[in-house]
């Protein structure tokens, strides 16, 4: 039996590479028959609105329906053989399914060569751009659940549910590192690990790409925003960031890395400038970096008007014709313009010029069309009107549920306060987002970036919704901030929703203060003064500062952003019906004047030279943490050996314990610390996790082999992988065990 399953791994490995290399051939036969024009057609990419009917396009953000201007479509098909097109709102299956029929029938009707059109879209937590999709968690969420299957299983729904549209393209995972809590986009990416994000984003990669459930459709995948976007200096979006290479090299390329080893198809480019150097236009970024180090194949796609963005936001191009030249000489491979054809001219003329070579050209061309192959759009490129029944399923409801679930946090849970008996008679809910849709679902959802729940479907409930719907025995009712005091007398406890009000996006994300807005901190001394106990739970997409509401608060629950079945899995984990298990994918601040991540470095807080004992508290819950309604124990740390040559491996085994009353699922987290490095060493860093789930009473060994070069090296700043001799400590729970590694 063994040998027939290598035989057919064997033989799979081959057929399908002499199916990637046939597509590679067949994209050199197809774009060896094309003009430089249709070549140029290939790298341009324009948005939903340029060929829209000018009526919806003028009031874009409140279509309900798309209707596709044909005109306008075959002008851009046959005078601009435009390739690509992108983007999206929260329209109905129907509307997606005529529109993308349409596109891709009147492409292969007028076009010369009948290249299928690549659509793009940003589903990026779940299928968020489709009305009846279902939406999951966003990725800061998706992280803190510490089990990659479920980063598995938000690609699948989203396959499973947009593939059939012929959304063939998604603008999805973010993996940049989430380093600057102010960022807007903060809740897009896996949270401050590089360890983390990189399996949680690979996992999404692999479930996105190769999807059997699909089929004969394919989508491919885009790692996104290469590289250093996450950090900018202000922690305003798109502003400098100022990233030594050596940091770079050690926690933001990683996650970049693991996504192109997985194999992902396409790479998004980060719109902002990195050291001084706009990265669109960064040949040593995009070539030597992305392809001659990393070795990148793929296609490489603009962000959003980048490339005029040089001229207009960078001045690094007087013009956008010589902005053109500098972004395609740096290595990219499409523009996503998107909604003028001048990039069009514009290369045509400089390889008339002589500036840019036609190679240079049928190169990017080649690897759209290689792309397109590998997708199988030359044989099916028309969605599916039998799939519109896929969408909207319970059981695809029922894994964005357990997702938010996974994801939830409880990071303070004193006098038992939770889980609130579901005998409780009177629960008061109050707070600026109790009532919200978006609260919960975020930017991204419906709408790029909602600012209320106009485009959210009624049956979505609110956090008051679930709370109502799962304390069916209890009085639950809103009772607003003026009313407090008069309502709140015969309450047993308060839920108290803070957070952030509106979905965001990007830019429109920027802040200059991270602290809870003041009307919610008044609020929530209105809350306390009650002298009840108080449940605060989060609903933000990036860490707001809390004040005194977490020392206040008898207990506090993280949720994030829990998507559209996040009320229900709030409400069950305040009743107890759900065990929370979530761990932190960040380390909350706690003041605003000194955010620093877990994996610090030691000088942050030096006993050497102490700072004053108010300062020291740095977060009200650091990376990592999470309670449970049970408890467990770990024991009997055991390692293979304590000196451990460079060649060789240490094997190291836990035991985990459920000592509780309650059976529940723990996230275990594997740390080293390097007690001495040529260049500072952070005072622990993730290595592995894996989550695990125990009944009452139950132990399971849980191991993990360190291997020197992958889990105790680190990159010098061309890149150099440094592996040094010396003391490292393991640590796992309240374990930790000293292992020497020899030269
Ligand atoms: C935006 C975002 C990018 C997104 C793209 C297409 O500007 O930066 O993440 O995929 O445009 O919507």
């Amino acid at each position: 039996m063994v040998y027939r399953i290598c035989l057919y791994l064997v033989f799979s490995f081959f057929a399908h590479l002499s199916w990637a290399q046939n597509n590679k051939e067949k994209a050199e036969k197809l774009v060896s028959q094309m003009t430089l024009e249709e070549k140029i057609g290939q790298m341009a990419q324009l948005n939903i609105t340029t060929i829209m009917t000018d009526s919806l396009q003028k009031h874009y953000d409140s279509v309900r329906t798309y209707h596709l201007d044909t005109a306008k479509l075959i002008r851009f098909v046959t005078q601009f053989h435009i390739g690509s097109f992108l983007n999206g709102r929260g329209v109905s299956k129907e509307s997606w399914y005529e529109y993308m029929h349409e596109l891709q029938r009147v492409n292969l009707t007028h076009s010369r060569l009948k290249v299928p059109i690549l659509y793009g879209v940003d589903h990026v937590h779940g299928s968020n751009y489709l009305k009846e999709g279902t939406i999951f968690p966003h990725n800061i969420n998706i992280a803190a659940t510490f089990d990659t299957t479920i980063s598995r299983e938000v690609a699948n729904v989203t396959v499973y549910e947009t593939s059939g549209l012929g959304h063939h393209w998604n603008f999805a995972p973010v993996m940049d590192l989430g380093r600057n809590k102010f960022w807007g986009r903060y809740y897009e990416t896996y949270g401050e690990d590089p360890v983390l994000a990189s399996q949680m984003g690979t996992a999404y990669i692999h479930a996105l790409q190769n999807n059997p459930a699909i089929a004969p459709y394919k989508v491919a995948g885009c790692v996104k925003h290469f590289i250093g976007y996450s950090d900018p200096k202000s922690g305003w979006d798109r502003t400098p960031a100022e990233i030594p290479d050596q940091i770079l090299r050690e926690f933001f390329i990683p996650s970049f890395k693991a996504a192109i080893d997985a194999g992902v198809k396409t790479l998004m480019v980060n719109s902002g400038e990195l050291n001084g150097i706009p990265v669109h236009a960064s040949h040593d970024i995009l070539t030597k970096l992305l392809r001659e180090e990393l070795g990148f194949k793929g296609v490489v796609v603009t962000d959003w008007l980048d490339i005029i963005s040089l001229r207009d936001m960078h001045f690094v191009a007087e013009t956008e014709k010589e902005a053109t030249y500098m972004a395609i000489h740096a290595g990219i491979d499409m523009s996503m313009i998107p909604v003028t054809t001048d990039f069009c001219r514009y290369v045509k003329e400089l390889v008339q010029e002589g500036r840019l070579s036609e190679e240079r050209i049928s190169q990017s061309a080649r690897r759209i069309v290689e792309l397109k192959y590998d997708l199988g759009l030359f044989e099916t490129v028309l969605p599916d009107k039998n799939r519109l029944t896929w969408i909207g399923k319970p059981e695809s409801k029922a894994k964005a549920l357990h997702a938010a679930e996974e994801s939830i946090v409880l990071i303070k849970n004193e006098k038992a306060t939770l889980p609130i008996s579901p005998t409780v008679k009177k629960i008061i809910v109050t707070g600026a987002v109790a009532q919200s849709r978006v609260a919960l679902c975020g930017g991204w959802t419906y709408r790029f970036a909602p600012k209320n729940d106009y485009w959210f479907p009624k049956e979505m409930n609110t956090l008051l919704e679930g709370i109502k719907k799962e304390f069916k025995s209890s009085k639950v009712i809103f009772v607003a901030e003026h009313e407090l005091a008069t309502q709140a007398k015969d309450a047993d406890v308060i839920v108290f929703a803070a957070g952030e009000k509106e979905g965001y996006a990007e830019t429109d994300g920027t802040i200059d203060d991270l602290q809870l807005d003041s009307s919610q901190v008044a609020w929530a001394q209105t809350v306390f003064a009650l002298k009840k106990p108080v449940v605060t739970v989060l609903i933000e997409g990036r860490p707001r500062l809390l004040g005194n509401i977490f020392d206040r608060s008898e207990a506090v629950l993280w949720a994030g952003l829990p998507g559209g079945e996040g009320a229900q899995a709030i409400a069950e984990i305040l009743s107890g019906k759900t065990n929370p298990s979530g761990k932190m994918s960040f380390t909350y601040p706690f003041k605003q004047g000194h955010i620093i991540p877990y994996n610090h470095k030691p000088s942050e807080y030096t006993t050497y030279r102490e700072v004053s004992k108010e300062l020291k508290r740095y977060t009200i819950a650091e990376f990592g943490t999470g309670l449970s309604y049970t408890q467990f124990t770990y024991n009997h740390l055991i390692v293979s050996d304590t000196a451990l040559k460079a060649t060789g491996k240490l094997r190291a085994t836990v035991t985990v314990t459920n000592t509780g009353k309650r059976d529940g699922k723990e996230a275990v987290l594997w740390y080293v610390t390097d007690h001495v490095g040529s260049i500072t060493r952070p005072v622990k860093e993730l290595q592995h996790f894996e989550k695990i789930a125990l009944k009452v009473g139950e132990s399971r060994a849980v191991s993990f082999t360190i291997l020197p070069e992958q889990h105790l090296s680190f990159p010098d700043k061309n890149g150099k992988v440094l592996l040094e001799k010396g003391q490292f400590t393991l640590s796992v729970g309240d374990q930790k065990q000293t292992f020497r590694l020899m030269e």
